[in-house]
């Protein structure tokens, strides 16, 4: 036997050993621990054509979901094994480096395989072994598979389409064809949420609490239990990895703010640039700037503890960068006026003046009164109704946050004796949260109906821009 040969006949036995167990293959190639829930989930989607798993955050859903596919590439000839997310960033950002990150831990594997962005192919057969990477933005990048071994791997399941998996179901027709759905339980519609119910029979289904790992720090899980409570959907959703039950007085449901956190929109380059900024009071609140650009918020600063004047300063260097990087000839900055807000908004005119920036910085009052009377007791009120609209309309994508995610969806709202909305105020909110909602108040911000001062002359050179922040 020529030594070549050999090699391929060990590789085959390799190969036939690990077909039947992934986990195994875990521990001796990859060499990793699984952890009991993990061992359990390995196990079932060798036996099983669909696997589904909820959770809270960083239980390991995405590390198991890169063994899978390692693991189904090593034991099958000619496999495909298409994998998709909701974002870029969760596909390319994070699955794909977690299967780098594993791949390298094996020299057996790094000789088979090479890992580029967008795939993982075998290297000697790279046209028809492979895992690619297609983010679910439309069905066709589901389409078009149809092999004996089949492998279709989802991550945050709960943000993908119903069209997607349609797509997926039409390949799903070998003996050796799987499906794994892996996610936060974030939406209560959806082929994701009926893998649990209504369709339960036609998948093995686990179901892991943040609480039950040790992957997971116990003060994040108790945190948010403190803050908002056992049976918040915060806690359900990002702890539990139960579905959100959506408390009826809620004004805006958590399943609407975790869509819109999982949503991938592109640069409107035509529109401008306008940051949300609450500026902390007291005590341990925050300082936050969210800066947007039409629908698509760019991140989400905070800081802790400083003094007007660096507030003021950071907050004009923020706006002036993205006003570079994205060519914004000019900008608003909506500040929360009431309280510290007021000493920040007049050093910032100042400077603004100094430096002849096109820069419209405009305080906004909470309490001040809407545009429509009729409808909503005060502008805070109107400002979080219409981000409730937008988040309905999807059409923004708002920063993955935590935090941001408990604020919008724990706020309540009332009918007042007039029959107008009223938002919970926020001494209300603050003694029954135990925290200021100051992430969700720059976000509102950002995103308020403000009227801008804008130079006529640069509102000709923006194609007539609208009166009203858009
Ligand atoms: N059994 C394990 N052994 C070692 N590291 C693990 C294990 N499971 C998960 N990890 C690591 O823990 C981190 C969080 O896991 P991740 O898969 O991203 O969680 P999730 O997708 O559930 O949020 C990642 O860095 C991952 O590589
Ligand atoms: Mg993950």
């Amino acid at each position: 036997m020529t030594k070549h040969n050999k090699n391929i006949d060990e590789l085959a036995r390799s190969m036939r050993q690990y077909i039947a167990d992934p986990v195994p293959f875990v521990q001796n190639v990859l060499k990793a621990q699984p952890d009991k829930w993990q061992i359990e989930c390995l196990r079932a989607i060798a036996n099983h054509p669909r696997v589904a798993v909820r959770s809270g955050h960083g239980v390991g859903k995405t590390a198991l979901e890169s063994w899978a596919i390692l693991w189904f590439m090593f034991t099958r000839p000619f496999p495909k094994v298409p994998c998709t997310a909701p974002t870029q960033q969760q596909l390319l950002d994070i699955l794909w480096p977690e299967i780098s990150k594993w791949l390298k831990r094996s020299e057996l594997l790094d000789g088979l395989f090479d890992w580029q962005k967008t795939k993982v192919q075998n290297r000697i057969h790279p046209e028809r072994w492979f895992a690619t990477a297609r983010t679910a933005s439309k069905p066709e990048n589901m389409a078009g598979f149809h092999e004996e071994h089949l492998l279709f791997v989802i991550d945050e399941a709960s943000g993908v389409m119903d069209p997607i998996y349609e797509t997926i179901e039409g390949a799903l027709t070998t003996k050796d064809a799987k499906l794994l759905l892996c996610g936060n339980p974030t939406q209560n519609i959806g082929t994701f949420k009926r893998a649990f119910h209504e369709d339960r029979d036609l998948y093995y289904t686990i179901k892991v609490n943040c609480m039950d790992t040790d992957r997971v720090a116990s003060a994040y899980c108790q945190r948010l239990i403190r803050q908002y409570g056992m049976d918040s959907d915060v806690v359900r959703v990002r702890v539990l990895g139960e579905f959100p039950k959506s408390e009826p007085d809620g004004l805006i449901p958590l399943e609407l703010v975790e869509a819109a956190m999982m949503r991938d929109l592109d640069i409107d380059y035509n529109s401008m640039l306008h940051v949300g900024a609450d500026i902390a009071r007291f005590g341990d609140d925050e300082t936050i700037f969210v800066p947007r650009i039409a629908g698509k918020t760019l991140g989400l600063f905070h800081y802790t503890k400083q003094d007007t004047t660096t507030t003021a300063g950071k907050l004009l260097n923020i706006t002036k960068n993205f006003m570079r990087d994205y060519h914004k000839p000019y900008a608003t900055i909506r500040i929360d006026d009431d309280g510290v807000g007021g000493g920040v908004t007049d050093m910032l005119r100042e400077t603004i003046r100094e430096q002849r920036l096109n820069i419209d910085v405009i305080a906004c009052h909470n309490g001040g009164s809407p545009i429509d009377k009729e409808h909503y007791a005060n502008w805070a009120t109107e400002q979080w109704c219409n981000l409730k609209q937008r988040l309905l309309d999807e059409d923004i994508e708002i920063p993955n946050d935590d935090e941001l995610s408990a604020q919008l969806s724990t706020r309540k709202y009332s009918i007042d004796r007039r029959g107008r909305i009223i938002l919970e105020d926020k001494k209300t909110y603050k003694k029954r949260i135990r925290r200021s909602p100051d992430r969700a108040d720059a976000l509102i911000l950002a995103f308020a109906k403000v009227r801008n001062n804008i130079d006529p002359n640069i509102a000709a050179l923006l194609g007539g821009a609208k009166l009203y922040g858009n």
